[in-house]
């Protein structure tokens, strides 16, 4: 029987369909297995199940020579050095299109409740200061009719924009490539990077964390958005630079942003963004549906368990891998 090394306890059904394959070590801790442990671990892995806090690297790779597949629990990979697992031969794995609109709906959700302060209000009402209705209480910015600047329009950037229909607004993305099929569908147009940071009233990102992204929103970004401007990231982290963030939210520069994501998670206890009042800031629950954390799990098992039976695996990153073996 090969090996499989889960890095955490993932729903049932998930481990049912890697115990159909192979024999399965589930840890079974909170947190994450030490790095040592890890490593351990892997030295006679057939398979390895991650999660998206396990970074998969040439260390890793170099410990695990039996290692035929690396089955992320995660659509996002930037936590495996896929050039390093390409070079060794070693399949990658993601689960997209299963957590798209779970994590729309998040993306959504923080659009509105940063815009309308919705967290900050029902700390207000909580705090026992509410007195009595009034004109200026509390104001936020509009989200019906907005603009919505959209970086990514890939599978959850598109299901997003659908959201937004429903809210008649305006529509402007931004990605390297042009979706002309998709403007036309959804009603968006496409934009520089630099005018959608000018046009919008609320940005969502929705990019893969890449060198090219990697602080993609800085102090010169901020700079050019409005004053009135709403950032919601459920993407990555880094692909913020969160003292620059911090400086445009402290100063008024922008005002307000909703985000999933951190740099790093969790946040140290002493970042400055949790003293401030027009940031939202949730522990990383894009997908964190039952119905979608379950279908990750019985996706990221039969991509590992297809790879163990020498299949190509469904969702499969560095095809090369599969192309060089058949060739
Ligand atoms: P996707 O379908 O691959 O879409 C990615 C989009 O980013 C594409 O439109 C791509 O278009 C664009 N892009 C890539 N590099 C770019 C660059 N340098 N500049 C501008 N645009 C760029 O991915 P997805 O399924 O929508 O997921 C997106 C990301 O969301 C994941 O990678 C993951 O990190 C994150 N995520 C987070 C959660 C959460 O729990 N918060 C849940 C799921 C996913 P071009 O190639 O044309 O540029
Ligand atoms: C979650 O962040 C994912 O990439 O699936
Ligand atoms: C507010 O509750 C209103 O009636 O305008």
């Amino acid at each position: 029987m090969p090996k499989v090394f889960v890095t955490r306890r993932i729903p049932e059904p998930g481990l049912a369909i890697l115990r159909r394959a192979a024999e399965v070590k589930v840890w079974e801790e909170e947190l994450p297995p030490p790095r040592d442990v890890l490593l351990n671990e892997v030295e006679d892995c057939d398979a390895l199940v991650p999660l998206l806090t396990d970074r998969v690297d040439d260390e890793l790779l170099d410990r695990a020579p039996h290692l035929k597949v690396v089955a992320n629990y995660a659509v996002g990979y930037d936590n495996i050095d896929v050039p390093a697992c390409t070079a060794r031969g070693v399949l990658v794995t993601n689960t997209p299109s299963v957590l798209t609109e779970t994590t729309a709906d998040l993306a959504f959700a923080l659009i509105l409740a940063a815009g309308r302060r919705l967290v900050e209000a029902d700390k207000f009402l909580r705090a026992g200061r509410w007195q009595t209705w009034g004109p200026t209480l509390l104001l936020g910015q509009d989200v019906y009719g907005a603009t919505l600047g959209l970086v990514g329009l890939g599978r959850i950037g598109a299901a997003v924009a659908r959201r937004a229909r429903g809210f008649n607004m305006q529509v402007i993305y931004h990605s390297r490539h042009r979706q002309e099929g998709l403007e036309k569908e959804l009603g968006a147009a496409y934009a520089s990077f630099d005018e959608l940071l000018h046009r919008s009233d609320f940005i969502s990102i929705h990019v893969p964390l890449t060198a090219a992204t990697r602080h993609l929103f800085n102090a010169d970004a901020f700079a050019r958005m409005k004053p009135t401007a709403v950032l919601v990231n459920t993407a990555r982290g880094p692909i913020v630079d969160e003292a620059a963030l911090y400086a445009a939210l402290k100063t008024g520069r922008i005002a307000a942003a909703g985000l999933d994501v951190m740099d790093p998670e969790p946040p140290r206890r002493d970042n400055p963004l949790l003293t401030l009042d027009n940031v939202i800031l949730l522990p990383h629950i894009g997908s964190a549906s039952v119905a979608t954390r379950t279908r990750m799990a019985t996706m990221a098992a039969e991509n590992a368990a297809a790879a163990l039976r020498g299949e190509l695996p469904p969702n499969l990153v560095n095809r090369e891998v599969w192309d060089r073996r058949r060739a």
